[in-house]
């Protein structure tokens, strides 16, 4: 089934997140267009308005008025907040609530609960912080306490540490320095920065936080998610007969690794720009141009393209020749673990899949042998992969726990449908 046509993919999830917990500490009222209306940014909204937050709106339009940090009041007893299946909204959140005095419990549901918290615990106690977690994962048990910027190295390549990092440092005394090994996204330092926060991207690897809070600008335009766009964007170049236009995609560089990955491989695509502030974004187009070429993915690489991992390791499973995905064990901390669920499903499809010392090996077939079902391991993004590479095959099998798509973008079903309906 060839994908046709146009489509506008939800809001961007991080930059809404970023928005949405902003507002916890910025001053102002902040009109924003663009916010996903995805289940993880439900959670972040939920908890803004926890914690006393106004939010107004529906679908894509809000209005938050920012709480500029003054819930200050010192809670007599812990306020817990639910942070749903969201790793970003827990890790950013620990970071802002870190230096803000208060008893916070971050919990969220079974699947978040099994994630590592220690990581983003350990930075932040570093920084005088007082973070407990439940033998390393959630609940997270934060109380808000007296910081001192320190330096952080970001080593894991994480960019939901270095937030939380730069979040605490907002509140820290003294500056906060962050080296980056490898650049990962850079919303946060972006955003705040244009918001009057003293926060310096000094170079592509390196930034520096000086306390004080940001002023929210009175309206924000979020571009669409390139996560989400993916998955029909690399189904169009894996799909015979297929020509689609993702709309508004935001284009900065820490996202669209995914895009130079299906140009090596032989991908025909086509970028307009047509905004470059505050992010970059436009319109991407993927005709499908004949069967794509097996590449290495290298290690650097991997933060501008962690969560595509699903959607690349589809068009790699359809290439010529053998791909590589190099030190992707990021993924066995994500959802699920994403190697172990992308080895067991391409395999259910019949193609030869294997991992040795993290690298991520699959070998391109022509053709997929179809199972009665295909198991998304309650993961979002697995479970979109899996309908690719069902429209693919042009077969229909129940796909397990595919409700989990709502996560990051509740249309996606809609879309799908539409795009092969031509
Ligand atoms: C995100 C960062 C990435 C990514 C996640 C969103 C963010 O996680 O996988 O979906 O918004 O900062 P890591 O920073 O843990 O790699």
């Amino acid at each position: 089934m060839a994908f046709k046509g146009e489509f506008t993919p939800p809001g961007d999830k991080s930059v809404s997140h970023r928005l949405v917990l902003m507002s916890i500490i910025g001053e102002g009222e902040m009109h924003v267009t663009g916010l996903s209306d995805c289940e993880d940014v439900k959670s972040s909204l939920a908890i803004f308005r926890t914690l006393g937050g106004e939010a107004s709106g529906s679908g894509a339009r809000w209005t938050l008025k920012g709480l500029g940090g003054k819930f200050l009041t010192n809670p007599s007893e812990p306020v817990e907040l639910d942070c749903g299946n969201s790793g970003t909204t827990m890790r950013l959140l620990s970071g802002i609530l870190a230096g803000i005095p208060g008893i916070y419990v971050l919990d969220g549901d079974s699947q978040l609960r099994r994630r590592p918290m220690e990581r983003v615990a350990d930075p932040l106690r570093r920084m005088g912080g007082q973070v407990e977690t439940t033998g390393g994962k959630p609940p997270v048990t934060i109380t808000g306490s007296a910081l001192h910027g320190i330096q952080y190295n970001n080593n894991d390549g994480s960019a939901q540490l270095k937030s939380a990092v730069i979040f605490a440092a907002l509140s820290a005394e003294g500056p906060t320095r962050i080296f980056e090994p490898v650049p990962t996204r850079d919303h946060t330092e972006r955003m705040l920065s244009a918001f009057g926060a003293k926060v310096c991207l000094c170079g592509q690897q390196e930034v520096e936080i000086n306390p004080g809070y940001p002023t929210l600008p009175e309206s924000f335009n979020t571009p669409a998610d390139p996560s989400a766009a993916a998955f029909f964007l690399t189904g169009a170049a894996i799909i015979p007969g297929s020509l689609v236009t993702a709309n508004n995609i935001l284009l900065s560089g820490g996202r669209i690794g995914y895009l130079k990955v299906l140009d090596r491989m032989g991908a025909s695509i086509a970028i307009n720009m047509e905004q470059e502030k505050p992010e970059p974004s436009g319109t991407v187009t993927i005709e499908y141009k004949g069967r794509l070429t097996a590449t290495e993915v290298e290690a650097e690489e991997v933060p501008s393209l962690i969560d595509e991992v699903p959607i690349l390791a589809l068009a790699a499973a359809r290439a010529e020749g053998v791909s590589v995905f190099r030190q992707v064990r990021e993924l066995r901390l994500k959802e699920t673990d994403r190697l172990t669920a992308i080895k067991h499903q391409l395999g259910a499809l019949g193609v030869r899949v294997w991992v040795e010392n993290d690298d991520l090996f699959i070998e391109g077939t022509d053709s997929f042998i179809m199972p009665e079902t295909l198991d998304s391991s309650h993961d979002h993004r697995m479970a979109m992969a899996i309908y690719i590479a069902l429209a693919l095959a042009g077969k229909s099998v129940p796909v397990i726990g595919d409700e989990s798509i709502a996560i990051s973008y509740p249309g996606f079903k809609e879309d799908l449908a539409r795009l092969t309906s031509a």
